[in-house]
């Protein structure tokens, strides 16, 4: 099984290291070292066991620092350092075996030292930033060991941006710098840039140093955010409010150009005029700052009021008429026939002239009114 496992092994890691595989052909130098490695901030104290389990004839540690000489009859020996500010130390820990002879086992020893400082800039620029070019960040990492633990991560507010790692074997302090391009859009006026070194030392968390944010502001022409035409409906006599603000760093100017050119606010808004006749009106609009301009049309369009008093006065005048007519209609037909009827029903009774002549005497004294005043008898 552990051959198997040894050959696959010796597959994947040919060209990485060949003592893999030792045990399986040596005898295995009966040494334990515990912790096998050590992870120690630069100046802080240190310690690791080295076990025993065999018969042996001494074993001892050796080191730059905290040697322990070789002792006999003892299960284990402690390496130990108050203080430890050797970059190089590499402690080992030797025996002698009856059976193995000597053999020695190596304590990792990885020291850090977060940095000094961590701190980013723009390079070659102050100031505020132009929209669509592109500028350079830097972040300087100042005396950080080990270099290849590191990572710098850079941020945009909250979001990871991009990250630098470095192979650099290099055990003591270096100033590591890191630099990030950008390009910056308008949405990134007051963004904050800050870059974060990161020691990646296993699984306890990392050891991580922050730099100052860094705000950049970004100049951009302005822009709207609504289209830069506009066409609005208002009833003559009424002002309606035109909005032209716009977006823009630093903030835009104001012109309006109105078709009567009485308004001349330096606001982003204005209501037009209430003195405007019926028709189609222009208001135009001009935001600007250095970097540009745009122009906003506003085409107004006036509605005349419809005065309704004429109109129902006409109507109803032109009803009464056609009423009266329609009345003086019936009432005609009506009186046609009455005086039809009058015939019918009354007979030599009627008061009509024929009636006179009809009566023979009777009313003889009354001949002539009766003419002009048929129906006052009735
Ligand atoms: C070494 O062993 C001793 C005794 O077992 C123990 O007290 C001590 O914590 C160990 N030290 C380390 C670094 O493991
Ligand atoms: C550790 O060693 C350094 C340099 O030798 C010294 O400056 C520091 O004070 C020491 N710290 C302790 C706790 O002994
Ligand atoms: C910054 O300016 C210095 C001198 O003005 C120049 O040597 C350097 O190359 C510039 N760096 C960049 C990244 O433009
Ligand atoms: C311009 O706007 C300001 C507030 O933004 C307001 O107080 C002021 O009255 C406005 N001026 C005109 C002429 O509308
Ligand atoms: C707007 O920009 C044009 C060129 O793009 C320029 O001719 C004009 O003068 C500018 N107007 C203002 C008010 O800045």
């Amino acid at each position: 099984m552990e051959l198997t496992n040894c050959g696959l092994l010796l597959m994947f890691s040919v060209f990485l290291d060949l003592t893999l595989c030792e045990p399986t052909t040596t005898p295995e130098c009966p040494i334990q070292i515990q912790p096998d490695t050590v992870v120690v901030r630069y100046g802080d104290p240190a310690s690791a066991n080295c076990t025993v389990s065999e018969d042996h004839t001494g074993i001892g540690w050796e080191a730059s620092e905290g040697s322990v000489d070789r002792e006999q009859d003892v299960q284990f020996i402690t390496w130990t350092f108050e203080n430890l500010t050797d970059w190089e130390i590499q402690p080992k820990c030797y025996g002698n075996f009856m059976i193995y002879g000597q053999c020695e086992k190596e304590l990792k020893v990885i020291m850090y030292k977060t940095p000094d400082s961590v701190s980013i800039s723009a390079v070659n620029h102050t100031g505020p930033m132009l929209e669509g070019k592109q500028y350079q960040l830097q972040c300087e990492v100042q005396n950080i060991a080990p270099v290849r633990y590191l990572t710098v991560k850079w941020y945009k507010g909250e979001t990871l941006e991009d990250q630098t790692t470095y192979d650099a074997l290099t055990k003591t302090p270096v100033n590591v710098p890191s630099t990030l391009l950008i390009t910056p859009t308008s949405a990134d006026d007051g963004a904050q840039y800050s870059c974060v070194a990161e020691l990646d030392l296993g699984p306890q968390p990392y050891p991580a140093a922050k730099s100052e944010p860094l705000t950049i502001t970004v100049h951009y022409p302005p822009i709207f955010t609504s289209s830069n035409v506009e066409t609005l409906e208002v009833t003559e006599g009424e002002g309606v409010p035109l909005d032209c603000c716009a977006q823009g760093n630093p903030p835009p100017e104001y012109s309006w150009t109105t078709p009567q050119n009485q308004d001349q606010t330096t606001n982003c808004t204005l209501t037009t005029s209430t003195s405007l006749s019926p028709g189609t009106h222009i208001y135009t609009c001009s935001a600007s700052n250095y970097l540009g301009n745009q122009t906003k049309k506003f085409t107004v369009e006036v509605i005349p009021i419809v005065d309704y008093l004429p109109l129902i006065a006409g109507i109803v005048a032109i009803a009464v008429v056609i009423i009266s007519a329609i009345f003086i209609f019936i009432y005609s037909i009506y009186y046609k026939n009455t005086r039809m009827g009058q015939y019918d029903l009354k007979g030599g009774k009627s008061n009509a002239q024929n009636g006179n002549v009809a009566q023979n005497g009777k009313d003889s004294s009354l001949p002539m009114k009766k003419l002009t005043q048929p129906c006052g008898h009735v």
